[in-house]
């Protein structure tokens, strides 16, 4: 089974380039089958899950070209039918994205009902209602969601909990809809920023993606277009994370600044120093940590996909810390395994109360989701001594050359296969 191998202790110290935004990628790429002409996406991640999603879009007829790693062009121009259901599909949460997608071009849609890492129950009931106020019909059945609309009409719609799929499937589905859309209570993360700009660039009239309220007016037909996806936000955070639990210095470069005001307000009221650049942020992480308070909220507020990453420092603070998350209701399943790295970690229902302690130790331990588990790795690099992560399937969906990045920052991290492959690394590192 393959896992990392990490020996921690050694500070995080230099510059690492940040990947286009996974979350945003997985948006785009379904709204790129609403156009038969050919769109170019570049800065596209290298994961599982945008592989995911392309091999779906190649299941159905569409024709995907890799021009090089982070740029396909993409022709929906043969579909050969609506229903997309292979085994890879089934395992993202993003394949819901492909309901809003085709109903909007296609008027009709069949899609596997989403996986995508287990953090909580994960309804799509407002993506459903948004659909059916548009006019379509939504049923489930054989383990589909198979939505269709004679006809899709422009409407008001008020979204009962802030929902970042629900935002973006409700804004596809409505593009190429008669009329005009209203969507309230829209989220407003960056990711549904980019994907507006993407269907505006083919034609769309999307304003009021970033607030609360998005207007849309139906166009009749989307074109092809060139787009660069936006940096991503999360992998931005966790380097910069992993520089403060490790006592780094690290500056993350191809970022958007603004997106990451949260992430670094934190790090600063937890004593580390924060540098903006235009595109880059440098964090050092000179003094011992303190505590504080957090509770995840949508955006602006501080990000639920960077919970267990800030977790993973208070748990290294000085004092005692609270997390509360207030997005999904089963996000704390990693503190048991941080707990076997010395945390000393108290979960009641949706809070986390940390006493920090010193230091972390070395254990073998498993990641229980995407997040959760790069996190899981950050606490190995500070750690003393060799930890064994299991599961890094789950890592791989969010974080392009996760190790690699790693390791030129000075990390002593390798992916292995076996346990000779293991052997061999505790006798490099000796
Ligand atoms: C997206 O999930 C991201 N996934 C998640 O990232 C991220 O954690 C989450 O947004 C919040 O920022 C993708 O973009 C593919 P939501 P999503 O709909 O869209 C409730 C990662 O690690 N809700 O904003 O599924 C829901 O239960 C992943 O990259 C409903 O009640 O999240 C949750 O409590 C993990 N009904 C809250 O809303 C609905 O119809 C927010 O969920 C939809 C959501």
């Amino acid at each position: 089974m393959e896992q990392y191998a990490i020996k921690g202790g050694n500070p995080l110290v230099g510059e690492v380039e940040i990947g286009g935004a996974k979350n945003a990628a997985l948006g785009i790429l379904a709204a790129a089958v609403m156009t038969e002409e050919t769109v170019t996406i570049e800065n596209l991640p290298d994961l599982r899950d945008t592989a995911a999603m392309l091999q779906a879009m190649e299941s159905i007829g569409i024709k995907v070209e890799r021009v090089n790693r982070h740029t396909v062009k993409i022709t929906a121009k043969s579909i050969r039918d609506l229903v997309i259901e292979e085994d890879s599909i089934k395992k993202i949460r993003a394949s819901y994205y492909f309901l809003g997608a085709l109903l909007g071009k296609y008027r009709r849609a069949e899609v596997a009902l989403p996986g995508g890492c287990n953090i909580g129950l994960r309804p799509i009931d407002q993506h459903i209602k948004g659909f059916r106020a548009l006019g379509a019909d939504v049923r489930i059945e054989r383990g589909l969601v198979i939505t269709e609309a004679q006809q899709l009409k422009g409407t008001h719609i008020y979204l009962d909990v802030v929902s970042v799929g629900a935002t973006i499937n409700v804004m596809m589905a409505a593009v190429m809809a008669e009329g005009k859309t209203i969507i309230e209570n829209a989220a407003k993360e960056p990711h549904i920023v980019d994907v507006a700009n993407f269907l505006n660039s083919m034609g769309a009239n999307v304003k009021g993606a970033g607030t609360d309220v998005i207007r849309i007016k139906g166009v009749s037909k989307l074109h092809g277009t060139e787009y660069a996806i936006i940096p991503d936000q999360i992998e931005a955070g966790t380097f910069m994370f992993a520089a403060a639990v490790t006592k780094g210095d690290v500056t993350v470069k191809n970022v958007i600044p603004k997106h990451l005001e949260s992430i670094s307000a934190k790090l600063m009221e937890i004593g580390c120093e924060v540098e903006e650049s235009d595109d880059a942020v440098r964090v050092v992480a000179a003094k011992p940590l303190t505590h504080t308070h957090v509770k995840t909220l949508p955006y602006p507020g501080f990000p639920t996909d960077m919970q267990p990453q800030i977790t993973v420092a208070l748990g290294l603070s000085k004092g005692t810390s609270i997390v509360t998350e207030s997005i999904f209701e089963n996000r704390f399943k990693y503190v048991d395994e941080l707990t076997r790295m010395g945390a000393n970690i108290k979960v009641e229902g949706n809070t986390a109360i940390i006493d920090g302690v010193s230091k972390y130790t070395g254990a073998s331990i498993t990641a229980p989701d995407l997040r959760a588990g790069a996190a899981l790795v950050t606490a190995a690099l500070a750690a003393e001594g060799i930890s064994t992560i299991d599961d890094i399937k789950f890592i791989e969906r969010g974080y392009e050359d996760f190790p690699q990045k790693l390791q030129s920052l000075g990390a002593q991290i390798e992916k292995v296969s076996t346990d000779r492959e293991l052997q061999k690394f505790r006798l490099k590192i000796g």
